[in-house]
């Protein structure tokens, strides 16, 4: 039987997510629209603990400013009555055409001003809500053709843009974190920042670089051809990981955002095996302690029931995952095999303490190179034993 999900699991899911009235570039919607206060009492009795929305999820884009508190208000009341926090808040500058080239890097300065407004008028409306992240996708901030940007300028254009976002929080004294979510492409031909390490990157050039970090998504790395289990590690190593978006991708193609687990199966197990279990041989290292947001689409084909069956998905998934990954590091074969295939040995560093590169480089250590070369590392005995516990 799918376990139930409560509460203290943290499950929450974006209002675009349950939301989607399935429009695709090639047909019209195939479910209703609800308002986005329809949504929280249902994902309140199927466990979830949070919702996160865009602007523009709530109220149409030119809505009046009455109509916008209004609305907001409403949201919020709905989550409230329903015992569902909201914890993120992200901005839609993505839609409506003006975004075309994009928000904080289109080449056009007055779209650029008009940019980033909407999203410093959504921090506030973050800190309103209480929120505790503030995520940045930048969908549109991209090219299609190199012709058509100053690529140096574009990155420039993308900094001071998150600086001047960081430092507004920073300013208002809000308790807020920003999550950037790279993605390789989609709207864009090329979107800026497409993986996890090139956010890193230039999230170390900022002023307030301290409040950025990460929102990594499944689907995004994937799409990449890039390890998500890897990049959340890296994350989590530069004290980055503030947020992430779990769903589901099946190797190099459109942005499918499929149920949590309906992609890749074994790497989701060991997503799902650093979230709940850490690192194996470094029990000192940071750990993720957010929230459990998922970002998917239900599939076009699904009517109401469907969308709540798959939301219902996501979450017995994860569940299900985190039995089988703790019962895989409880199992002595598996604490075995992990000291066989030398697992806890990486831990250890690599110079001795107090080791100088002089002392290390004047002797030379006992090593037998053709022993080396035929050492056995037991990995794939290992990987079989998490096989075992996750389809056995
Ligand atoms: C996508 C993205 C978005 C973002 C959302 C939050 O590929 O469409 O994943 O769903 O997560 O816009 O900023
Ligand atoms: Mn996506
Ligand atoms: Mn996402």
């Amino acid at each position: 039987m799918a376990p139930t999900p409560s509460k203290s699991d943290k499950f929450s899911f974006g209002l675009w997510t349950v939301g989607w009235t399935g429009t695709d570039p090639f047909g019209t919607p195939s479910r209703p629209a609800l308002g986005a206060w329809d949504y929280a009492e249902k994902l309140a009795e199927l466990g979830a603990w949070g919702i996160t929305f865009h602007d523009d999820d709530v109220v149409p884009f030119d809505a009046p400013e009455e109509e916008r508190k209004a609305a907001f208000k409403r949201l919020k009341d709905a989550a409230d009555s329903a015992g569902l926090v909201v914890e993120m808040v992200t901005t839609n500058t993505f839609t409506h055409p003006l975004f075309k080239d994009g928000g904080l890097t289109s080449n056009d300065r007055a779209v650029r001003r008009f940019g980033l407004r909407k999203v410093l008028k959504n921090v506030d409306l973050a800190a309103e809500m209480g929120a505790s992240t503030f995520v940045m996708w930048g969908g549109r901030e991209g090219a299609e053709y190199d012709s058509s940007k100053d690529l140096y300028a574009a990155h420039a254009r993308y900094a001071e843009g998150l600086d001047t976002i960081a430092g507004y929080i920073k300013e208002q004294g809000y308790d807020l974190k920003i999550g950037l979510e790279p993605k390789p492409n989609e709207p864009r031909g090329d979107i800026f920042l497409p993986t996890i390490g090139h956010a890193l990157a230039l999230i170390n050039e900022l002023d307030n670089g301290d409040i950025v970090g990460l929102n990594p998504e499944v689907g995004h790395e994937q799409m990449a051809n890039l390890n998500y289990t890897h990049g959340l590690a890296l994350a989590l190593y530069c004290g980055k990981l503030f947020h992430i978006d779990l769903n589901g991708q099946r190797g190099l193609k459109y942005d499918q955002d499929l149920a949590f687990g309906h992609g890749d199966l074994m790497s989701a197990f060991f997503t799902v095996d650093l979230l709940v279990n850490g690192f194996p041989a470094s029990p000192d290292a940071p750990r993720y302690d957010g929230p459990i947001h998922f970002d998917y689409k239900p599939s076009r084909t699904e009517g109401m029931e469907g969308v709540w069956d798959s939301a219902r998905a996501n979450m017995s998934t994860y569940l299900m995952l985190a039995e089988k990954a703790r019962a895989f590091r409880q199992d002595s074969r598996v604490t075995e095999l992990m000291e066989a295939a030398g697992i806890n040995e990486l831990a250890q560093s690599t110079l001795a303490e107090g080791e100088s590169v002089a002392d290390f480089l004047a002797q030379e250590d006992e090593f037998d190179a053709d022993a080396k070369g035929a050492r056995e590392y037991h990995f794939v005995q290992l990987q079989q034993l998490a096989m075992e516990h996750l389809i056995g």
